[in-house]
């Protein structure tokens, strides 16, 4: 395996997860994703910098934003960008992940993008490989360009992220996206909270650093921005919720909830959205309350600087043969 690279603004070979990176090196993603907003906004989209190298999504769980953000950041930069279908490939035949991942490697893939359904399989593949690898979600563990992206969309709309409170609510045992947002927020300042029934809190889940509440009005009072997650029935064994309208009515996001948050809160969702299961339509569809359109704009731009400084990590370190 190739070395970190010390001394660049984001000294990491791999983007596997939020944990355990420091706020300079977080940092460096939000400021020149700032700058690829920019460059998105413009009629010319399209830079060089990534000419030559080749970016490969192998997905192995279904995905809509991550994945074609991941194709759109590639390709703006100059990328060669190739989507593997997964159920069309050589896993349907029974190849392991690793032979999978060794095979893609040899064909001198420069960044290889994963999303899989085990916590843990993104890490495997990355001790294996000598490309750049980033996990765009495995299993409950991490998503770590989804926090970045909310991190991006919320420092834009507030100006900060430093002492914001900030509730995740849903169904935070099985998401990646809440873990991730957990270690970014504390690492940038935020207070963080998790609001959920008991049945979706895990245990230890203060560990992490956050409050946790069973009530879904105490648990956003005061807030600054409510992100709102998805039930994740297809990681759930057995029904962890009464019925789907039970869930709506004590946990799903109102305006009569929403009013025990702050008169300026902002409603956030990493999509998919099932409306009216965690959130009202008239509510993620609030143009002056809610930013889930803006997460999805930000979430190319963050990908694409984490493209840019990524390959800049392989052109310091001589790929070995
Ligand atoms: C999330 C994911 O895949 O973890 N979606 C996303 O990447 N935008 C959340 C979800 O699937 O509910």
């Amino acid at each position: 395996m190739v070395a970190d690279a010390p001394g660049s603004a984001f000294p990491h070979r791999h983007l596997l997860a939020i944990e355990g990176l420091h706020p300079p090196a977080l940092l460096a993603v939000l400021d020149l994703a700032d700058t690829y907003v920019e460059q998105n906004r413009d009629a010319d989209k399209k830079r060089a910098l990534l000419r030559g190298r080749t970016l490969m999504n192998l997905f192995f769980e279904a995905s809509t934003r991550t994945r074609t953000s991941f194709e759109l950041a590639g390709k703006r930069l100059g990328a060669d960008v190739i989507n593997m279908a997964v159920s069309t490939s050589s896993v349907a035949k029974g190849e392991t992940l690793i032979d999978t991942a060794m095979t893609l490697n040899a064909m001198q893939v420069d960044v290889l993008v994963i999303r899989h359904a085990e916590s843990g399989a993104v890490k495997l593949i990355a001790d294996k490989v000598n490309c750049a690898v980033i996990n765009a979600g495995d299993g409950t563990h991490e998503h770590p360009t989804q926090a970045l992206l909310d991190a991006l969309t919320i420092r834009r709309r507030t100006g900060r992220i430093s002492g914001l409170r900030v509730a995740n609510c849903g169904d935070i045992a099985h998401s990646r996206v809440a873990r991730s947002n957990i270690h970014l927020l504390n690492a940038l300042g935020a207070r963080v909270r998790v609001v959920a029934p008991r049945t979706l809190l895990p245990a230890a889940i203060e560990r992490l650093g956050c409050e946790a509440f069973d009530d879904m009005r105490a648990g956003i009072e005061g807030c600054d921005i409510v992100m709102m997650l998805r039930l994740q029935t297809e990681r759930m064994h057995g029904a962890l919720v009464p019925s789907i309208r039970e869930f709506f009515r004590f946990f799903g996001l109102d305006y009569a909830k929403l009013a025990a948050a702050r008169a300026e809160a902002i409603i956030m969702h990493p999509g998919p959205m099932n409306r009216g299961v965690e959130i009202d339509s008239e509510v993620a569809d609030d143009i002056h309350r809610s930013v889930i359109r803006e997460q999805v704009e930000m979430g190319v731009a963050v990908r694409m600087a984490c493209l840019d400084l990524l390959t800049r990590n392989l052109l310091a370190n001589a790929r070995p043969s």
